[in-house]
């Protein structure tokens, strides 16, 4: 089955490199026939937009909770965050699902650790802003993972298990979701958890969602320190549908052998 990448920029980039990488991925063979999205900040989504929309012609983003709509091109953007107020309003500085659909992107990283913690956005934000998502059609990819306290004391698993609670409260049905595990202590440390580490969270997370959540559709992310050395034993662990890439994204060259490695774990 095809992997799904996505980058996250992070507070990195400016106009010229959205311009030539993007104009570099979309001409690269690997990167188109991958499911690739960029996770950029605000003021460049619409710049990105608009050159994924010439390039692939996209006529209007009308899918919903649906990645599979990735068949039809390369890569999409994804907005870093969203608010957690919905529709309009005075909320200066903030930026709503609503404003995100209308610009046509379809994703919003929730509850990246470091927004969780740089933010101190809590499971009261977290589910306003999933929320928020959901009703604005906008696919949320949801960051857990324990930093490494949790997991040196052996918490890490009930950790997990309360983030993961928090989707159980969403009111508005969602029926697709990426959920993306990144333990705090793997993000740009270039510490990878062993393989060993990564099923055993996966197969927790799995058996929680199927348990609690059956109907509603995962792909099932690892995140932290991702890079072309180790992108293809990741992806060869049951149950990981993709990665989240930081740092190693940031590089037009690597990036591009993330997503030649991707292809080609999907050939197998
Ligand atoms: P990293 O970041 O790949 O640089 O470790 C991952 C992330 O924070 O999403």
């Amino acid at each position: 089955m095809q992997k799904l990448i996505v980058a996250n920029w992070k507070m990195n980039g400016s106009l010229e490199k959205i311009n030539l990488d993007i104009g570099q991925y979309t001409d690269n063979p690997h990167v188109n026939s991958s499911y690739v999205i960029l996770a950029l900040p605000y003021v460049y989504l619409l710049q990105a937009q608009f050159m994924l929309r010439n390039r692939y012609k996209i006529a209007n983003e009308s899918e919903k909770y649906n990645y599979f709509v990735h068949k039809d091109h390369g890569f999409k953007v994804a907005a870093q965050d969203i608010s957690c107020y919905l529709g309009y309003g005075a909320y200066t500085g903030e930026i709503s699902g609503n404003m995100l659909k209308d610009i046509g992107v379809s994703y919003a990283i929730i509850g990246h650790s470091e927004r969780r913690s740089l933010f101190n956005e809590a499971d009261a934000m977290l589910l306003n802003k999933l929320e928020n998502a959901l009703a604005s059609n906008i696919i949320p990819i949801f960051c857990i993972g324990e930093n490494f306290t949790l997991r040196k004391d052996q918490r890490y698993r009930l950790f997990i298990l309360q983030q993961l609670e928090l989707l159980c409260k969403v009111e508005v049905g969602f029926n697709a979701l990426v959920i993306a595990y990144e333990p705090i202590w793997s993000i740009g440390t270039g510490v990878i958890p062993s393989e060993a580490e990564i099923s055993e969270i996966v197969q927790l997370i799995r058996t929680f969602m199927q348990n609690k959540l059956p109907r509603v559709k995962i792909t099932l992310l690892y995140g932290g320190s991702v890079t072309a050395s180790n992108i293809q034993s990741i992806l060869l662990l049951d149950g990981i549908d993709g990665v989240l890439v930081g740092g190693a994204s940031l590089d037009v060259d690597k990036f591009k052998q993330i997503c030649l490695y991707a292809v080609e774990c999907a050939k197998n």
